[in-house]
């Protein structure tokens, strides 16, 4: 079957049923599946219905009478066998048992990013990765991966000190992504700044290019000199805070998670805005995205209604992140090379003595779907 992924599956198909239109499994942990013969007969990975170099789908439904199963038994190598007919033709399709348990909705639901909140021991639990065995190892980039997945920040000790090498930190996994900040950036305090961010000034936890529609998914801080005084780095689990919310303010969190607000960054080169709710949810109330800066919060045009439980409901939240509880506190040393996961933990910093010492930091992005496949292919069998 034509599927570079490994879908090792402890279950097997201990009985079948089948009836015109489609399959019921009974696996040998007691789940039982239903898969209708539309869906198999689409997702036939065989020559015919899927390119056998490109593996991408040449199957086309519309061309084909609907589906009639007319058999289904489990053949010699444990692979659930199907036969349909539709109008003149007949197809035999193959799927192998685990690739069927990974798509049944058991399954799907508890994959991917699965956020534990942090507690009062996150500077303990935060996970250090050592950058030689990160960059030769692929269980030391799935620990690193693993780790911004669960607690969506990760640590990476003794990169070598050369200017731009977060580049090559962040093409382990993928490729960087640019922003009107360029390919990466040097975060220094300099003298005319056109970005908070390049200045000496602390600065509130927030997430990053908030005034993007899609915001880059993953940060990558990279710590070349800390010799100043201050400067020291914080970081808060928003997803936690937007939890709390929910619980001790539901009408705070019903506005922030439904009412946009205006964001923007320009300079002489670029102005972008975009408007979007502080808290993102999907359908089902699960969060998506926490989107907080206030230095890039533009004016919004609200309702009149809303205004006073608008201001209401950003100052509790922003109340909350405040909140130490939420906090993990770090100073990063020369060599280090924090990532997070910007859709969830925001970051930010002391205020600094610029004339005590130095501080140079470089930061980029590298995109969500770049390391989800990294940890596909070191699954993938080779
Ligand atoms: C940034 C930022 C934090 C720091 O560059 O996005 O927030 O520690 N920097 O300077
Ligand atoms: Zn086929
Ligand atoms: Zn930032």
């Amino acid at each position: 079957m034509a599927d570079l992924a490994a879908y090792g599956s402890r279950h097997t198909v201990v009985s079948l049923s089948h009836d015109p239109k489609g399959v019921t499994v009974d696996w040998s942990d007691g789940h039982t599946s239903r898969f209708h013969v539309l869906w198999l007969r689409d997702n036939c990975a065989c020559p015919e219905c899927r390119h056998p170099q490109a593996l991408e789908r040449t199957y086309r439904f519309i061309d084909h009478d609907a589906p009639v199963l007319t058999d289904a038994k489990v053949n010699g190598s444990g692979d659930l066998e199907v036969r349909v007919d539709q109008g003149t033709e007949a197809h035999v399709s193959r799927f192998a048992p685990g690739w069927l348990r990974a798509h049944d909705p058991i399954e799907t639901d508890t994959r991917g990013w699965l956020p534990q909140p942090w507690d009062e021991r996150i500077s303990e639990r935060l996970r250090r990765v050592d950058y030689t065995r990160y960059m030769n190892d692929p269980e030391a980039v799935r620990g690193w991966i693993t780790a911004l997945q669960v607690d969506g920040i990760v640590l990476l000790e003794g990169v070598p000190q050369i200017p731009g090498h977060l580049v090559e930190v962040a093409h382990r996994i993928g490729p960087v992504r640019s922003s009107n900040f360029g390919e990466y950036y040097d975060v220094v305090s300099m003298p005319n700044p056109n970005a908070s961010a390049y200045t000496s000034m602390g600065l509130e936890l927030h997430t990053d290019l908030a005034n993007w529609r899609y915001p880059p998914d993953i940060q990558l801080l990279f710590c070349l000199k800390s010799t100043v005084t201050g400067g020291d780095s914080v970081f808060g689990d928003g997803f936690r805070v937007a939890e709390d919310l929910r619980t001790c303010d539901p009408a705070a969190f019903e506005l922030l998670s439904s009412q946009p607000i205006e964001y923007r960054f320009h300079d002489t080169t670029c102005d972008i805005h975009t408007r979007s709710p502080v808290i993102e949810i999907d359908r089902s109330g699960r969060l998506q995205r926490v989107r907080f800066n206030n230095w890039l919060r533009g004016a919004t045009v609200l309702p009149a209604q809303t205004v006073e439980p608008m201001y209401a409901a950003l100052r509790k939240f922003w109340q909350m992140l405040r909140n130490p509880k939420y906090q993990l506190h770090l100073r990063l040393r020369a060599g280090e090379l924090i990532a997070y996961d910007n859709y969830r933990v925001l970051h930010g910093r002391a205020p600094f003595d610029a004339g005590s010492g130095e501080r140079h930091l470089q930061g980029c992005y590298i995109n969500r779907e770049d390391v989800d496949s990294m940890l596909r292919m070191i699954d993938r069998p080779r």
